[in-house]
């Protein structure tokens, strides 16, 4: 079975609606509760599989980069004072992983991030995944288990495969809304947090709709897998929504000539790039780690 080993992870973004507190530390170290966000978004692309993982980022951002890498200084300084399992735990990244970053360049939207780790991700079909959506980790393997669903989905016929979740009537303007083939009964999630994976062709997406001209409530929650051909598309893509190049364009045009899914979404997300809600999912995730420390 063909499996996906690579992941994109954009890290370029500014950060603008979380300042002050991404004035001086990028948006993807803020902390939920004792881990930044980055962490979880990390450990579950490696739970589904991924093997090379490319943060595409600019210069205020190598601090990230920083966080994946060994501080030889201080774990020699732990462990002389006897802090071996602490020094340990900072060196969670298995062995066989490695995280790579490479820079944007010009700020020209998300899909410009995208093909900006074409160098490293070469030929490979790949996941790419939002850092400021955190799928709740608290949930056994359910967070991860959505990626790992996608990729078997993508070895079974080839079609890229893009997560989705029901969302608020007032949040629709704030994403990626699916557009689907044929009526879809869409998940009703307050019956059924725990539903099961589905993936179903798409007819395409709108890019952050009015509620009215919104073709579903099925948002794009900022996981896919894309089959390469995803680059091409994205070298031709020109700038639209907000002056930027659109990943959702990109996919548009991959729709047309390749089979595109959508995968619905198991379990719940995190929106940790918005200071409301990322207030809310900072006090979720400490109240969690606090109940296991008890
Ligand atoms: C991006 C995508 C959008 C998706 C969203 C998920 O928008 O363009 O389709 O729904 O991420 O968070 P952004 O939030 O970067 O503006």
């Amino acid at each position: 079975m063909k499996k996906i080993t690579h992941a994109v992870i954009p890290v370029a973004g500014f950060g603008t609606r979380m300042l002050p507190l991404s004035k001086s530390v990028p948006k993807e170290l803020l902390p939920l509760g004792n881990r930044p966000a980055i962490h979880y978004v990390v450990e579950e692309a490696i739970a589904a599989g991924i093997k090379h993982i490319v943060l595409v980022g600019h210069a205020q951002k190598s601090a990230i980069e920083n966080y994946f890498d060994i501080n030889a200084e201080l774990d020699s300084q732990l462990r002389t004072k006897c802090k071996e399992q602490l020094a340990d735990s900072l060196n969670w990244l298995p062995d066989d992983v490695t995280v790579s970053m490479i820079r944007q360049g010009k700020a020209l939207g998300l899909g410009h991030a995208v093909l900006a780790a074409r160098p490293i991700i070469g030929e490979h079909d790949f996941a790419v995944l939002l850092p400021d959506v955190v799928l709740d980790p608290f949930t056994g393997d359910m967070a991860a288990d959505n990626l790992a669903f996608m990729i078997d989905a993508f070895a079974e016929d080839n079609h890229s495969q893009i997560l989705v979740d029901k969302v608020a009537d007032e949040d629709v303007h704030k994403y990626g809304i699916a557009k689907l083939n044929e009526a879809f009964s869409e998940v009703n999630r307050e019956d059924d947090k725990a539903n099961i994976n589905a993936s179903f062709k798409v007819a395409g997406f709108i890019e952050k709709p009015n509620l009215a001209d919104a073709p579903s409530k099925l948002a794009v929650v900022g996981r896919y897998v894309f089959s390469n051909h995803i680059f091409d598309y994205l070298a031709n893509t020109k700038a639209s929504v907000g002056g930027e190049i659109q990943l959702t364009d990109a996919i548009d045009a991959l729709i047309s000539e390749y089979g595109v899914n959508v995968t619905t979404m198991r379990g719940y997300s995190y929106d940790a790039g918005d200071m409301r809600s990322y207030m809310q999912a900072f006090i979720y995730f400490a109240e969690q780690q606090l109940a296991e420390d008890e």
